[in-house]
This record gives C-alpha cells, structure tokens and sequence, in this order.
C-alpha cells in the first residue's frame, strides 16, 4: 500500500515538473497516478528503478517496435497529425494488451541519455583548447554510445548568427548570451576514444532504440538529432572501451595522447559518482598530467559534484575548463548551460 502512495505521489509530481517540457506525458502521468493496475506495472524494476519515466521509456521502445499503432497517433515525434482528445484510454488499452512485453523492458533496462545537443556548448570550448595545443584527441568519460565523439560532424547555428559546420543531417541550434568564442572553423579532432560503465554499442538496434525510447517524444527535434547522429555513428563506430572512469581514465589519457593533445570530457557523468570517487577521478587526472600536458572540459552541476575543484554550487549545468600545463592545474569556470546544450550563458571574458 505504501509503495502504491509512493508511486502516485511520484506520477503527480512527475506531472506537476514536467508537464511543460512533454505536455503528452504531463497528462498521462496525472492519469496513471489514479490507475494502480499500470502503476504497479512499474514493481518489475529493482526499487530504485521504479520511476515513471521508465513506464513511459518502455511504452515508447513498445511504439518503435511497430506495436500499438493507435497510441503511436498521439505521439508527435511519431505521427504527422496528433489527433485531439485524451490519449490516457488508449494508453491503458496497449499497455494492458502487452502487460509482458512491458514488464520485461522494465525489469531489464535503466533509464540512458546520450545528448548530442551538449556539443553545441563544448564547441566554444574546445576551439579555445585546439587554438592553444593544435589537434585534439579526445577521451570521453561516461560516453554512453559516444555520440559526442562526431561533433566535428555536426553542423552548429548560434542563435547570435555565427554558425560552423555545414550540410550535416544533425543541427545544432543554441542561443547564447555572453561573448562565447565560437571558432570560425572547426577544430581539429585527430583521434577519439570513449569510456563508459555500460557503453551502447550504436550497431545494436535493441540498444539504440532503448535510447531513443528515452527520449520524450514532444521532443522532436531532440529525437530526430539522436536518429540522425546514430546513423552518422552507424557508418564507422566509435572506439568505445567499457570500463570505470576512475580506475581506467589513467591508462586512456596515456592512449589518446599518442594522437595529440589529450582532452577530456565529462558531461553528466560525475554526478553518477561519490564525492569520494570525483576526488579519485581529479586525482587520476592530477597524476596523467605529470606526464602530459592535458586538458579537461567539464559540464556538470556542481551541486551534485562537489569533489571536482569547479566553483559554484548550482544544479544547472556550469561548463568549466580544467588544464595542466607543464605540470600546472588551472581552472576556468566559463559557462552556464541548458542541459541538452539549447542555450548558452558564456561568462568569461573572450580569450
Ligand atoms: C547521463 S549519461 C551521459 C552520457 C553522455 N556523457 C552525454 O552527455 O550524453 C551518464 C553515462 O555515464 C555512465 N557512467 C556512470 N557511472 C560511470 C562510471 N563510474 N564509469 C564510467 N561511466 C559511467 C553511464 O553508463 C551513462 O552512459
């Protein structure tokens, strides 16, 4: 009975903060939090899992399927004309018509993310680095399917004008405020790496449209750049190397720097870690660049990273530069972000 209350509470609050963002699941929220039968659907994941994003992440992997064909009406990323009306009683209807399929995604996937729109705000960023040291090569720690490795694939349009990149079927689009240095030509990428706990490997159409189910489907533009950077993916993977960050970002950054400067990235990933564990992963960093000149572009909540040594304590998305040079750490807080990379806030002073 507890768990139940905690499942509606869930559900409503889910409606309350997130109704704006995906007015489609904003509504079926409120409505499954009066329907115990779909909310108990949710007791096939381990405790922590149980939240509503992942009812909704199975029911949209069940709709790429090609299953629940009338559902799918309603989802904007999925049909060309919405149709009117509720959509809560046909989402009853297919949910109670697959309750196994549900219940099995459920009780074996997690909720993943793999934002490309994030590189609209590293760009700025590595243009600095790439001006300083020449070619980039590029360890990316907490990858997930290393879709951020392609960003010099990717085309880019600041909503101040400037623009980089061109004829790519992913288009970033970012509105800025500040002076962000957007490079006049895109830096240079000689190699690129990944690391991730739990990689996705962009050849397996389970994984990938797992990942696509995790996006909202109001989202369309977010949704359509995923499809699309997959398939650029697709065409020649990403080195990607399952592992930890802290214990293997070390021996990587030796790697990647045989290829040119070596610059990591972390983007919503150290969150994932204890205080304790983001000490180790400065430290492993501290310890690289006794050997390396190295740099390290960091796009995290410091709130929620309070072992890394990046000023502020906000939940938003704080960019900030980290770089050893001749054994010499240095830290630059630049920038404020939306956390998919829509918007911009630069705070430095133009380099
Ligand atoms: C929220 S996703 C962000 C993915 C990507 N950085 C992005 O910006 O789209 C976090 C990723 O970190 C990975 N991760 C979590 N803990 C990790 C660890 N200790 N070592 C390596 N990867 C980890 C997860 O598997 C997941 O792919």
């Amino acid at each position: 009975m507890a768990e139940l209350e905690k499942l509606e509470r869930d559900f409503r609050l889910f409606s309350q903060f997130n109704g704006k963002a995906s007015p489609l699941y904003g509504r079926l929220a409120l409505s499954i939090a009066d329907d115990p039968e779909l909310m108990t659907l949710l007791h096939a994941a381990p405790e922590q899992q149980q939240i509503p994003v992942l009812l909704f992440a199975a029911m949209h992997d069940l709709l790429l399927r090609g299953d629940g064909a009338e559902l799918a009406a309603f989802y904007p990323n999925l049909s060309s004309s919405v149709p009117d009306g509720d959509p809560f009683p046909v989402f009853r209807r297919v949910a109670l018509a697959n309750l196994s399929a549900l219940q099995a995604t459920i009780a074996s996937r997690n909720t993943q993310t793999n934002e490309v729109g994030r590189c609209a705000y590293f760009l700025p960023v590595f243009g600095i680095v790439a001006d300083e040291v020449g070619p980039l090569a590029q360890l990316d720690v907490g990858a997930s399917a290393g879709l951020n490795l392609y960003w010099p694939s990717y085309a880019y349009r600041y909503k101040d004008g400037r623009s980089v990149g061109a004829g790519s079927t992913v288009e970033l689009s970012c509105s800025t405020r500040g002076e962000p240095p957007i490079p006049q030509t895109m830096p240079k990428l000689s190699h690129a790496i990944g690391l991730d706990m739990s990689p996705i490997d962009v050849r397996d159409d389970e994984a990938v449209r797992w990942l696509e189910a995790c996006v909202w489907p109001d989202q369309e533009g977010r949704f359509q750049r995923l499809v699309s950077a997959i398939e650029i993916a697709r065409k020649s993977p990403p080195d990607l190397r399952q592992g930890d960050a802290v214990a293997n970002v070390g021996a990587l950054v030796e790697e990647v720097s045989a290829f040119g400067h070596p610059l990591v990235t972390t983007s919503w990933i150290l969150s994932y870690l204890t205080e304790e564990q983001q000490r180790a992963f400065v430290a492993a960093l501290d310890d690289a660049a006794t050997r390396h000149d190295l740099s390290w572009v960091v796009a995290e909540a410091p709130a929620q990273t309070p072992g890394l040594p990046i000023p502020g304590d906000e939940q938003i998305t704080v960019i900030s530069l980290v770089t050893w040079r001749s054994g010499e750490r240095s830290v630059r807080r630049l920038a404020t972000a939306h956390p998919h990379g829509s918007w911009l806030n630069w705070e430095s002073p133009t380099p």
